[in-house]
């Protein structure tokens, strides 16, 4: 089985999961809504998140800060001067592209562009008369730095506009909130926040559907320690990350570690996640070392302090910080992608199926009454599941027909509500990936999803 970006795409639409942003409007670039299986998905996932990195962390500490920042925390932060890809537009067919994309697509791969500057970058394109991927010809402009953050302005009277930016990732939310957060928690190093929300960024070239997007949310995790132990911190932070993905379900042999070739003057180390998406080995989440720069440069430009004070040795020094950054709509992705199965069955049927773990599966559970008139039944069972699970349910068309249809959103449990159900109490309930049925009792439904469900 060939598993393509583009099945993926048209199941993620036609079985609400995702689908174009402003449809009805001929769509807009790479903007995708969330439908009602699809933001389940992206919630449960969001929910694991939180529970591994927030409930279950000790001294880790949740927030959610305000997208719109003082802008000074992006002169601060380096994005005001520095946040910008070198683009490339071809002069023929007017398509914009990243000059070090292109670059590592034409040497496909051979080449690394990370750190390459403009004059290395436009020096590899001519010299290998690097064409356009789209029309083909070789009519480049000049190479020139595309900003990524998003301007929008605040004021209230014309002509005192102040220039704001949404902002382009989450964690200067944790920096600026360093101290609050210390302060009323009473927290001592190491200590970590943690803050999942929206990002903007004006990508040069967004695209793979829900992989490179304007607007997407991300799941980061800072922590804050002394310098001494920040490398062993990064090693921790670095399994823990991968345990994590392996644990919502994305298979080992499609994950690997890209240490980063080139790494800020302030960092000690820095790498990536891969997945193996459809499109190939592609970057899932980031772990940065970034030393005392954050709090050095916020301290610099709010006249703040943003010093930890020791408590055992009455110390006061700039703690170093370990970030762990991932997209929520990219991991999304890659749990879409992993799940994605077509079986041929006994007797030559064939099925599509998303093998979700329950744990993030859209609904947990299908009500299915065998016929209409058990309806009423069906109904109570509904109502009494529906209180602790997410629950779909379905009427309509013949029960091999909804099953499939349960498949294609990953649900792991049919409960098919037959006449028996009426005479003693029991139901059938049918298990995705297996497709075995066993009989139970209405009343240890709720144990046993309970059980197959925990995360
Ligand atoms: N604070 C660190 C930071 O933002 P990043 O590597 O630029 O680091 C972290 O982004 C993660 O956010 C990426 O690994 C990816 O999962 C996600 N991400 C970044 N840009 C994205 C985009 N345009 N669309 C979807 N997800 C994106």
């Amino acid at each position: 089985m060939e598993k393509t970006m583009e099945k993926i795409v048209n199941l993620c639409k036609n079985r609400g999961f995702v689908y174009p942003g402003s449809e009805i409007y001929n769509g807009f670039a790479n903007t995708w809504d969330f439908g009602p299986v699809g933001i389940e998905l992206k919630n449960n996932i969001k929910r694991t998140w939180w529970k591994r990195f927030v409930q279950e962390s000790p001294n880790s500490y949740g927030i959610d800060a305000a997208i719109l920042m003082n802008p000074k925390v992006w002169e601060a932060s380096g994005h005001v001067q520095g946040f910008s890809d070198p683009k490339m537009d071809c002069k023929s067919c007017k398509q914009r592209f990243r000059a070090d994309n292109l670059v590592e697509e034409h040497s496909k791969g051979a080449v690394s562009a990370e750190g390459m500057t403009n004059e290395q970058l436009e020096a590899y394109i001519n010299e290998h008369k690097v064409k356009c991927p789209h029309c083909g010809n070789f009519n480049w402009s000049s190479i020139r730095q595309f900003k990524l953050m998003f301007e929008t302005s605040r004021g209230t009277i014309e002509g005192e506009k102040d220039t704001v930016y949404l902002r382009p990732e989450t964690a200067q939310g944790e920096y600026v909130n360093f101290l609050n957060v210390q302060r009323t928690t009473r927290a001592k190093l190491p200590f970590a926040i943690a803050q999942i929300g929206k990002a903007f960024r004006n990508e040069v070239t967004p695209g793979n559907f829900l992989f490179r997007t304007v607007e997407f949310e991300q799941m980061e995790y800072q922590t804050f320690c002394k310098d001494e132990t920040s490398l062993q911190t990064y090693e921790t932070i670095k399994q823990r990350a991968l345990q994590f993905v392996e644990d919502v379900g994305l298979k080992a042999e499609n994950l690997r570690f890209h240490d980063h070739e080139k790494l800020a003057f302030y960092a000690k180390a820095a790498c990536d996640i891969q997945y193996k998406f459809p499109i190939g080995w592609e970057e899932l989440n980031g772990i940065h070392h970034r030393s005392t720069w954050d709090l050095s440069r916020h301290q610099e430009f709010s006249g703040k302090p943003m010093q930890y004070l020791d408590p055992v040795t009455n110390e006061k020094f700039i703690p170093t910080i370990v970030e762990y950054s991932i997209g929520a709509d990219r991991l999304t992705l890659a749990i879409l992608c992993e799940a994605y199965d077509e079986e041929t069955l006994e007797g030559g049927d064939t099925r599509i199926v998303m093998h979700f773990l329950p744990a993030v599966a859209p609904y947990k559970v299908a009500i299915l009454p065998l016929q209409k008139n058990l309806s009423e039944k069906a109904k109570e069972v509904y109502s009494m599941l529906s209180k602790y699970f997410m629950c779909d349910y379905d009427e309509s068309g013949s029960i091999g027909k909804r099953y499939r249809r349960e498949d294609e959103i990953g649900t792991p449990f049919c409960v098919t509500i037959d006449f028996d159900t009426l005479n003693d109490n029991t139901v059938t309930i049918r298990e995705r990936d297996s497709m075995k049925q066993i009989r139970l009792s209405i009343s240890e439904l709720i144990n046993y999803i309970s059980k197959q469900i925990e995360f």
